[in-house]
């Protein structure tokens, strides 16, 4: 079963690492396939804590090859940023590889997001400011620079020309703001191009190859499924396909290749940025959740928005996704409530909804119905096994399970590598 992808399940930050960290050593290529460095992971390397934002989590692992998809936007000042960090630190990062067809963040993509958030007031999408947006956007509008043009000065040029041309006029004359000079962008980008060309490969062919030989492909999906461009809450939602489908797309490799399909879900939900979010707090219980759980974003520091576990996004995400098998992260963060509210249908002024409504406002006007389940006071984060837990929180689990019509088959109980309890192998 070598092709696994792994995906959020809700609105982004569930703890895929947990996931990826199980994988570990049997993992021997990590796959970026969607985003840029608007994802972030803490990782530890020694005593120090590390937040990457673009590069996959396997650039840690000395057996891992860690990939680029051409589904990813690529900012390279942050790229080498990272990069050089890692080898301060005396990691090898010499393994990475990047797709020729992945698109490049330039400076006036981080520009134009920033002063387009500016202009949108109160309808702003709360963005991570990193110029994902943008660039996705000259993507699909066929006026993008991709890594390859780096090595074809004149190409590069006239696709910046190209870029540049109507994009001028919009931050002078509708934003106020400079234009931006084309010599300014090409010795920008052509400054990071022989550092580049090592890494630049078709990687499409290198994983079906690699597919081919049996080794171990994890296709590792930035944000989650509710800020996809297709099927999360648009318009406050990423660029990208954060689901599933999006490991095919965006890395070049056929549907038929991804064997098991890993949903990341939290025991409770959170989110960054604007948008609907039913189950969402903002009483002291809210409060409690967000500082027991450490819900501030690793990109922008910002406070997460926290609520409680919502049972059809969860069926949602599964049915989206295909997903064969849930990780349930942070179940300790609930240790300590008397009883538990979960979320199991919606209602929009006065009519049930068991699924998620495809129509947006709905969604935006659904409260949650709640179910409430005992709570436990234990500390769980030393179970290894899953009759090591409270049977109240045996049932918790076993209640989010059913709702959700797949197994649960990892959870996680506390913030070490180790707090898992595997119910089921997530490579056999
Ligand atoms: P963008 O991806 O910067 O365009 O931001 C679009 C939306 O996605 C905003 O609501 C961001 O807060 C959210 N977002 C982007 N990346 C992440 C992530 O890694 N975790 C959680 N939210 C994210």
């Amino acid at each position: 079963m070598p092709g696994i992808v792994i995906v959020g399940v809700q609105w982004g930050d569930e703890g895929k690492g947990k996931a990826t960290d199980l994988l570990g050593d049997r993992t021997d290529w990590v796959v970026k396939f969607n985003g840029g460095n608007n994802a972030g992971h803490t990782v530890v390397i020694g005593d120090e804590k590390y937040a990457l934002h673009l590069l996959p989590s396997g650039i840690l692992s000395p057996g891992v090859n860690p990939v680029i998809g051409n589904g990813v936007v690529v900012d390279l000042e942050v790229l080498f940023y990272e990069l050089e960090a890692l080898a301060a630190r005396g990691l090898d990062t010499s393994r990475l590889r990047i797709s020729a067809n992945a698109h490049i963040i330039t400076q006036y993509h981080r520009t134009l997001d920033k002063v387009t958030e500016r202009f949108l007031g109160k309808r702003q999408i709360g963005t991570t400011g990193r110029g994902i947006g943008p660039a996705y956007a000259d993507k699909i509008n066929r006026v993008g620079i991709r890594v390859q043009d780096l090595f074809d000065e004149n190409i590069l040029r006239q696709k910046v020309e190209g870029a540049l041309d109507q994009k001028n006029h919009l931050l002078v004359k509708v934003f106020n703001r400079r234009a931006i000079a084309v010599d300014e962008i090409v010795d920008d980008l052509l400054s990071y191009a022989e550092r580049l060309r090592p890494m630049v490969a078709d990687t499409a062919l290198l994983l079906s190859e690699a597919l081919d030989a049996g080794d171990v492909v994890v296709f590792e999906g930035g944000q989650a499924t509710m800020l996809d461009v297709d099927h999360g809450t648009y318009p406050f939602v990423t660029s990208s396909s954060a689901t599933a489908g999006g490991a095919a797309t965006g890395s070049g490799v056929g549907p038929n290749r991804l064997d098991r399909i890993v949903g990341i879900v939290k025991a409770y939900t959170t989110r960054v940025g604007s948008g609907p979010f039913p189950t969402e707090l903002f009483d002291e219980q809210g409060e409690w959740l967000r500082s027991r759980g450490f819900e501030f974003g690793t990109t922008t520091g910002r406070p997460r928005r926290v609520g409680w576990y919502d049972a059809p996004i969860t069926r949602y995400a599964t049915r989206i996704n295909g997903i064969t098998d849930l990780v349930l992260t942070k179940l300790d963060i609930l240790t300590g409530l008397d009883e538990i509210p979960v979320c199991v249908a919606y209602d929009v002024d006065g009519e049930r909804f068991d699924e998620v409504p495809v129509n947006q406002s709905d969604f935006h006007h659904a409260t949650p119905i709640l179910e409430y389940f005992p709570g436990w006071s234990e500390d769980i984060s030393g179970a290894r096994t899953f009759d090591e837990l409270p049977l109240e929180a045996q049932d918790y689990v076993l209640a989010l399970e059913q709702m959700s019509g797949t197994r649960i088959s990892v959870i996680g109980v506390g913030p070490a590598r180790d707090a898992v309890i595997v119910r089921h192998d997530l490579v056999d």
